[in-house]
């Protein structure tokens, strides 16, 4: 610990000795030029911004590695790479439902019908996602089969290289601004077990699951209790041969069918199975890792003046802006929040890039960011919790409301958040058989749907204008 707090004070001098040293001119050009402005990423974030910018009358284009836009709430039934060799971002599967509340998901001022159940399904938020791009029109802003592969900051813009997929070719452009909203869930993790290599069977990640069919009547191991460990062990129970899940998350277990055998961590492969730390064994002919992602930007060039890991960009202003330069900025580095943070900071970014507030100097942004900083060490946190916004959200949205005008996000929205986290965990098979709406912007109320089949409706009309 005494050397990440060393190591923080040591990027501080430098920072300090190099921000004086340098000078901004993207920020406020003087050249008559139009600003051009690069997004890498067209999912809900990238679409966000595109939104903003579009209704500021900002000069930008969406870069996307896929040949469609919407990320993660795309459905792609191919695994590894795509026709042209690029990696294929979507982690989604069939029948996936929200873990959160749609009022959580939303973008400001484009709700779904009220009819829409609260917990859509993935081609229902995709439908969505459709919908708000024909609403703002955001098709032709967006370069498909454009996989971003370097940023690099030259002088007075930044030098922006991709392969544009389709046509075997590489590009490299000048642009003003940067917007990076290339995702939260780009890197895999998979857990380090001895003897993965004698074991005869496949080990796969979540990202590469796409539906049930491929594990009918098959010994399966899920490994880990997150989001997706959860969620594919409702999917599984039922249609495996037997479901072994490996854990250690202290929750409400369900009634899982008797063919579901929960176990500890594991210990180590063998050819037909895998020994748990509790010295137990189980046989197995598959093993899903659902042991989550980490953040990933293979393009940023040390000339950005960033440190990026998995966990944590910085310095960033609002975990948006880059303190080095502020003509580059983050979409989804804030941690622990609700997509409604994404569409805010999107608005922050717009309103940014169209001139309608001024940053602080970066020296003071750094002095801010160093108190922050100080802050989390008061509460012995760590330099890997810095973009950890969690219980702080609603401030954070005030924060940014204050300092760039955005649309204030209703409080309440904290409040869903933290129940649904809860109560997921108390009811993991039957949660999203409830309804939720806002009242007010400090008020919810919720109920009882009856369950069945009402969640896979999805009101939602493309054509709506
Ligand atoms: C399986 C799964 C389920 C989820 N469920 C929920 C949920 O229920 N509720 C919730 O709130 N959140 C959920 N999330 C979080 C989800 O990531 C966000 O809802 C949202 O999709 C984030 O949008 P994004 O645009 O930031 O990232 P993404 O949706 O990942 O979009 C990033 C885009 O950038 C593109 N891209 C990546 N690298 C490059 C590059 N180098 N060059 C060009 N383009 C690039 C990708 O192709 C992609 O289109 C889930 C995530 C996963 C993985
Ligand atoms: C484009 O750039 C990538 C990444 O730097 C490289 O691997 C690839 O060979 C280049 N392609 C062409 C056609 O130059
Ligand atoms: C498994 O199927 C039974 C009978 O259809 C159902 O009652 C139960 O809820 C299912 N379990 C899960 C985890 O989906
Ligand atoms: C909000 O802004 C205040 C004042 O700058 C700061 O102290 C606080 O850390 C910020 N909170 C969040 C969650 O960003």
């Amino acid at each position: 610990m005494a050397t990440l707090w060393t190591c923080v004070f040591v990027l501080f001098n430098c920072y300090v000795f190099s921000v004086s040293d340098e000078v901004e001119t993207t920020i406020s050009p003087d050249t008559p030029r139009i600003p051009f402005t690069c997004v890498i990423g067209a999912g809900y974030s990238g679409l966000a911004v595109a939104r903003y910018m579009k209704e500021l009358g900002v000069n930008f284009r969406v870069f996307e590695a896929s040949g469609n836009f919407g990320g993660q709430w795309r459905f792609d039934p191919k695994v590894g790479n795509d026709e042209y060799g690029v990696p294929i971002f979507t982690s989604t599967y069939k029948n996936l439902r929200t873990n959160t509340p749609r009022q959580t998901m939303e973008y400001s001022g484009f709700p779904f019908p009220d009819s829409t159940p609260t917990y859509p399904t993935n081609t229902c938020f995709y439908k969505y996602l459709k919908s708000f791009v024909k609403q703002f029109q955001l098709l032709d802003n967006i370069q498909m089969h454009s996989y971003v592969r370097s940023v690099k900051w030259a002088k007075n813009h930044w030098d922006f290289t991709y392969t544009k997929s389709d046509e075997g070719k590489n590009y490299t452009i000048p642009c003003d601004f940067v917007v990076i909203a290339n995702g939260q869930y780009v890197a895999t993790k998979m857990p380090k077990v001895p003897g993965q290599n004698v074991f005869k069977g496949k080990i796969m990640h979540s990202h590469d699951y796409k539906g049930p069919d491929a594990f009918v009547g098959k010994k399966v191991l899920l490994v880990g209790a997150g989001a997706s460990g959860l969620d594919l062990a409702t999917h599984l129970s039922n249609v495996t041969e037997k479901l072994v899940h490996s854990h250690h998350l202290n929750y409400n277990q369900p009634d899982f069918p008797k063919t579901y055998i929960k176990k500890p961590d594991m210990k180590t492969f063998l050819p037909n199975g895998v020994v748990f730390q509790d010295g137990t064994m189980e046989e197995v002919d598959v093993v899903i890792c659902c042991t989550g992602y980490e953040y990933s930007h293979p393009f940023l060039d040390k000339s950005a003046g960033l440190t990026a890991s998995g966990k944590f960009v910085l310095p960033l202003h609002q975990h948006i802006v880059n303190i080095r330069h502020p003509s580059m900025t983050f979409i989804g580095m804030a941690r622990v929040i609700i997509n409604r943070v994404l569409d805010a900071q999107a608005e922050y970014i717009a309103r940014l890039i169209a001139g309608m507030f001024k940053l602080p100097s970066q020296e003071e942004m750094l002095k801010i960011w160093l108190q922050h900083v100080y802050t989390l060490q008061d509460m012995n946190k760590k330099i890997v919790d810095v973009n950890i916004v969690g219980d702080q959200m609603d401030q954070y949205f005030a924060n940014l409301t204050q300092e760039a005008g955005v649309s204030r996000a209703p409080p309440v929205l904290t409040e869903i958040r933290d129940f649904n986290a809860k109560y997921r965990l108390v009811d993991l098979l039957n949660y999203r058989d409830y309804e939720y709406e806002l009242t007010d912007p400090f008020h919810y109320r919720k109920w009882y749907n009856g369950g069945g089949t009402k969640g896979s409706q999805c009101p939602i009309d493309i054509e709506r204008k």
